[in-house]
């Protein structure tokens, strides 16, 4: 419980009760190719498919005041005007509550006896935002009152909408029906798309010119059409236009009115793009409007979004004795990994939506959030995203969503891309077991002709890194690997320069430590996957050359108390306790451990230790310690933040949960769980003060000791922490791993954590699984019971389609 808000598990909601929150709490809405983001004052905007070039309402980034822009609803009641939602006019309200649920927002204000419902809503496989509102009149008298409302349409491209004033000032044109609002700006010449905004009942007024509504010099909180309870019936020619629609209503005491609106967008075959000279083909905007006209309709389409949900968050849960646990698994967790999945890092209110696409190594980082949800839409990104890789098994740092084409300005030559095709890779067939992937044909770049098959692509991503060495044997590192702001081969001396494209880039001495330990542990994963497709010659090389890979970690990559973090381009150490800062890095401690490096020499162990003791803070695990209080030109933009902010020091949390990982992996659960922990939204909810952003997703970074803000989040929402915390809690913490033969039970817990179970539908089957620790042990498996009989380790083969599987585990 904290003062902004509390969460209700019943209803998969969170339920904010003031709405000046720290930070603009958010929503998203879409699971198809339309998408919204929604605040908790009814803020944000949606585009179709790409959030920069197909953008449909504009919105203000960093605006001042905060958040400015959204779906509003003006009520003038009197000489009162204010919003459901309370800004922009933040007039003070009676009541005021955010739900937001799984897919939906509900916003509801009351002021003066007059209560206002409202719920957002993007229906399955529609491409348009329902928004419902109720008025229902609470008092003795009755009322008349103006309902208004608002959007304000984006000029398509997100990007110049925003700069290019010489041209779009001129640009702007809508159609107007007696219920619907149309914009068509450059709908006249190539573009074959239009927007809407339409009502389930004609308006009493209209505006479509920006000005004419809210007056020349008026901000969104004084519209001046609204103070006056009057619409000015504009028809916007160029400048900026809006869909402003007024409602005149009297309701008498007690009574209640229901509108139903729907902003909807709408593409026709060119063939069909007018139905006059001029005039656009609106018979499909009718139809969208139309399948939403009644409160049956609507009632339905929610329905369907409710159980669309219900049905994937049944997939995975668990049932333990933390309850703040139990609704991250359940629910939150897994709902962002799908969040995370639509997006990629594209839209949220830290990502604009015009500067990112997607990137290779985060799209497929996100794979491993969604692919026991959605495993036909993981595999179709997994081809998408291997047919942006080069022959020589490079590849594109990002991709555009709208061509899915490679994005040139970034280009490619991260050295740890490659292996993240490996890791997605082995997610999907981990999970589903579906081989046939593996034989498609998929193309380099896109071209035509140059198809191989994805198995052939995994060969080249792994056969990259195995061959790309420096002096002491370790992968070199090329612009940057995860962390993308350790640019070794950048030297970038003047402002302005991209620290991701300057420089010469695949330099041949800096080498990464961490690539290292990704290559362990995933090189011998595709060995595995060789073996099950019975290429064992490439298996046994594969395994050689990680074995290989495991000699150089522990030769030239090991520190004394911990594992370093690189070799500059002069082949000086990074991340040693010869630096004078930055003497020990979290990622490669991490994921050399968690690869099983040094576990048996007992080195992973004191590489956690030392983890423990320089860079753990009650907000999670800093990225390095001591922070890097100057420029460095040799090491990048990591030196670039003040000491404590993002990669300088910051708490990563994407790399926390692989501290975690390694935990369990040398069998220390309580000290694996208490790492979750401290990262987990849920268990900050109370510090929201200090923390910020939204109790129920986590953010991509918190500031560490060394801030003057520390434990101050940002960047909630798309970030990698998703996919790796859910991976880390439900994979590695309560131990049902996924294998390619079948899901492993492993769990390593705090001793005290008692019983919990596991219900996980996999490759069809539903496997009910009930953990025992009687000896309160923190790792080990003693038997596991199937379906009534023993079995030999602790594998469970996979059942058939449909069956329901009970598995007895006892640890000890
Ligand atoms: C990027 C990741 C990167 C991480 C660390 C994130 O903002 O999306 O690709 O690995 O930062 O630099």
């Amino acid at each position: 419980m904290n003062c902004y808000g509390h969460f209700d598990d019943a209803a998969r909601e969170y339920v904010i009760t003031r709405p000046d929150t720290p930070w603009p709490w958010i929503n998203y809405m879409g699971t198809g190719d339309f998408f919204s983001l929604i605040s908790n004052t009814a803020g944000g905007y949606c585009f179709c498919r790409d959030a920069k070039f197909r953008r449909i309402l504009r919105y203000r980034y960093n605006g001042v005041p905060m958040d400015a822009g959204g779906r509003y609803f003006y009520i003038k009641d009197g000489d009162t005007v204010w919003n459901p939602g309370w800004k922009p006019c933040k007039t003070p309200l009676d009541l005021y509550e955010c739900r937001h649920g799984m897919g939906y927002t509900r916003i509801c204000g009351e002021k003066g006896g007059l209560r206002a419902e409202t719920l957002f809503f993007v229906p399955l496989e529609q491409r348009c935002e329902v928004h419902r509102v109720k008025l229902t009149n609470r008092s003795d008298s009755p009322k008349q009152i103006q309902l208004y409302a608002f959007v304000e349409w984006c000029l398509w491209n997100a990007s110049t909408d925003m700069e290019n004033f010489q041209r779009n000032l001129s640009t702007g044109e809508v159609e107007v029906g007696p219920d619907v609002l149309f914009h068509k700006t450059e709908y006249r010449e190539r573009r074959n798309h239009y927007a809407f905004y339409g009502a389930n009942r004609p308006f009493d007024g209209f505006d479509t010119d920006r000005e004419a509504f809210l007056g020349m010099y008026n901000g969104f909180d004084a519209p001046e059409q609204v103070l006056a309870g009057t619409s000015a019936n504009s028809v916007a020619h160029g400048w900026s236009p809006v869909a402003a629609e007024r409602f005149d209503l009297t309701l008498a005491p007690g009574a209640s009115e229901e509108l139903i609106f729907v902003l909807g967008y709408v593409e026709n075959p060119a063939e069909a793009k007018f139905e006059a000279p001029g005039v656009i083909n609106k018979a499909p905007a009718r139809a969208m409007r139309d399948a939403f006209a009644t409160d049956a309709q609507a009632d339905a389409a929610f329905a369907d979004l409710r159980a669309y949900w219900d049905d994937l968050l049944g997939r995975f849960s668990v049932a333990s004795d933390v309850p703040e646990l139990d609704r991250t698994v359940n629910i939150w967790n897994q709902y962002q990994c799908m969040i995370t999945f639509f997006m990629s890092r594209s839209a949220s209110y830290f990502e604009s939506g015009i500067g990112r696409g997607m990137g290779f190594r985060d799209s497929n980082q996100d794979l491993a959030g969604i692919v026991h949800l959605i495993p036909d839409r993981a595999r179709q990104r997994i081809l998408d995203i291997a047919a942006t890789q080069f022959p020589d098994g490079g590849c594109y740092h990002q991709y555009q969503p709208l061509t899915k084409r490679g994005n040139n300005d970034i280009g490619g030559g991260f050295g740890d891309d490659p292996l993240w095709l490996l890791f997605g890779t082995i997610a999907y067939l981990k999970e589903t077991g579906d081989f046939t992937i593996l034989s498609e044909p998929v193309p380099f770049d896109n071209v035509p002709g140059s198809e191989v098959t994805l198995l052939e692509h995994l060969k080249i991503s792994f056969r990259r890194v195995a061959t790309s060495l420096g002096p002491h044997g370790l992968p070199l590192i090329g612009r940057a690997d995860w962390n993308d702001c350790l640019n070794l081969n950048c030297f970038s001396a003047h402002p302005g320069e991209s620290f991701q494209t300057y420089g010469p880039s695949e330099g041949p001495v800096a080498e990464s430590v961490l690539i290292a330990g990704m290559f362990v542990k995933y090189g011998n994963e595709y060995a595995d996957i060789c073996d099950a497709v019975g290429d064992h010659e490439e298996a046994k090389r594969a395994r050689f050359e990680t074995e290989k890979m495991s000699d150089a970690v522990m030769k030239n990559g090991w520190d004394g108390e911990w594992f370093l973090r690189a070799y500059d381009a002069e082949g000086r150490k990074v991340g040693s306790k010869d630096c004078e800062e930055g003497k020990i890095y979290i990622e490669s401690n991490g994921f050399c451990s968690l690869a099983g490096i040094g576990v048996r020499e007992g080195l992973a162990r004191k590489a956690l230790d030392s983890v423990k003791e320089r860079l753990d803070t009650e907000y999670g695990i800093m990225l390095l310690q001591p922070p890097y209080t100057r420029y460095h030109l040799e090491l990048g933009e990591i030196s670039s933040y003040p000491p404590g902010y993002k990669e300088n020091a910051g708490i990563f949390c994407h790399v926390n949960p692989w501290v975690s990982i390694a935990e369990t992996v040398i069998g220390r659960g309580s000290r694996a769980f208490e790492i979750y922990k401290k990262t987990c939204p849920r268990f900050l909810e109370d510090k929201s003060e200090i923390h910020r952003t939204e109790p129920y997703v986590y953010s991509q970074m918190v500031a560490g000791k060394d801030a003057p803000s520390f434990g101050e989040a940002k960047n909630s929402w798309l970030t990698g922490t998703a996919a790796w915390t859910f991976t880390n809690i439900s994979q590695y913490i309560l131990g049902v791993y996924p294998t390619l033969k079948g899901l492993r039970i492993d769990p390593c817990i705090p001793s005290d954590f008692g019983d919990y179970t596991v219900k996980r539908i996999y490759r069809g089957a539903r496997y009910i699984i009930k953990i025992k620790n009687p000896s309160r042990v923190e790792k080990g498996v003693k038997s596991v019971i199937v379906n009534g009989e023993k079995i030999d380790g602790n594998v469970i083969p996979p059942a058939g389609v449909n069956e329901r599987v009970l598995v007895e585990v006892t640890m000890g």
